[in-house]
């Protein structure tokens, strides 16, 4: 039996450099799942463009850097297909015959473009097709689950009902896939808000040992421990969060009741997390450094990645021509 197909979609923003928030929360359940599942992984560079379609210069280095950070974390390109979103054409000519059949309406109430479009200042015609172009993505590979946070929920909703609609006019092409949530928390970040690259308060993967330390040792902590002595709230510090994935559970229970009773204070607190931390992460930014010297390794994944995925995108594109009853060109024909 050939296993379910599961798509997962990243942007290669701001640096590229994924964060701790990414790791814990996505990339180590996608590991987790890459000997059950077959796994596509998408860079999705085109979707990167809609908020920086003015900083193309640094595109192909930051698709790199999510790369490097994908194949640290333990992703095994021999059992996912990683790839690249533009190298993959055919996410392009689905999204455009989707459009035809997408009204405008169910765009403009999802709500990240209603959120977004005064905050980021945005009002283009890719922008408002950002969550259609995510449909095409998901759907050109028939996948049945897609792991996403919630704030995706509603693109995923979208997917499906372009997916049922396409059924509908056409007959049966394509499942409709569902939303498959993290069972990991939600990371914060250094100033206690989420952890997100945008509030410029992640840690990275790529981080060094000593970055790792000043970044924790400024982290936002529970305002109402002053001293030592006082008594804190872990359940409220995003130190202890980190605690809880980076030390060992006795010790973890520790650090909760001797922050309480105020035998111990902040700055040890943070001492003991860093050395945690480091010696979790060495591991993985051992082979990150290691891949950050072999570039040509890195490139050629994402090259024959992007040739596994196209293998699939191309078998479904030529069952939406013929449901479509759309000419079959020459080049398709001979099966390129
Ligand atoms: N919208 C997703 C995000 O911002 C990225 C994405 C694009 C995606 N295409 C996808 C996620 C397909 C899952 C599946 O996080
Ligand atoms: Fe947070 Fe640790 Fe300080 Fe408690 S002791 S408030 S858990 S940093």
């Amino acid at each position: 039996m050939s296993k379910p197909v599961i798509l997962s979609g990243m942007q290669p923003t701001g640096d590229g450099k994924l964060h701790l928030g990414n790791l814990e929360g996505a990339l180590k359940n996608l590991v987790s799942m890459q000997d059950d599942y077959q796994i596509y992984l998408c860079i999705v560079d085109w979707h990167a463009l809609t908020a920086d379609y003015d900083k193309t210069q640094g595109l192909k280095k930051r698709i790199l850097e999510e790369a490097m950070d994908y194949l640290s974390s333990g992703l095994d390109p021999e059992k996912c297909a990683i790839f690249v979103q533009s190298l993959v054409k055919e996410h392009a000519e689905l999204h455009l015959l989707l459009s035809m059949i997408t009204p405008l309406e169910w765009l403009r109430r999802v709500p990240s473009y209603k959120e977004k479009k005064d905050e980021l200042g945005l009002d283009s015609y890719g922008f408002l097709g950002y969550p259609l172009l995510q449909a095409a993505d998901i759907l050109i590979y028939k996948a049945e689950f897609v792991p996403v946070g919630k704030d995706q929920i509603p693109h995923i909703e979208v997917t499906r009902e372009i997916a049922r609609k396409f059924n509908l006019i056409y007959g049966n092409v394509f499942p409709e896939p569902q939303a498959k949530l993290s069972k990991y928390p939600t990371i914060l970040g250094t100033d206690g808000r989420k952890m997100s690259k945008s509030y410029g308060n992640d840690i990275t993967i790529a981080d060094s040992q000593e970055i790792t330390a000043q970044k924790v040792s400024k982290m936002y902590t529970d305002p109402k421990k002053i001293h030592k002595k006082d008594a804190g709230h872990p359940d409220k510090c995003p130190v202890f969060l980190l605690h809880k994935i980076y030390t060992p559970q006795m010790d973890t229970e520790r650090v909760h009741t001797d922050c309480i009773s105020g035998k111990w204070g902040c700055v040890e607190c943070k001492k003991k997390l860093i050395e945690n931390m480091n010696e979790a992460l060495a591991p993985i930014r051992k082979k990150r450094r290691e891949l950050e010297k072999n570039i040509d390794y890195v490139e050629n994944v994402l090259y024959s990645g992007s040739d596994k995925a196209r293998v699939r995108a191309q078998e479904t594109m030529k069952e939406v021509r013929g449901a479509m009853g759309m000419m079959e060109s020459k080049i398709h024909r001979d099966g390129r």
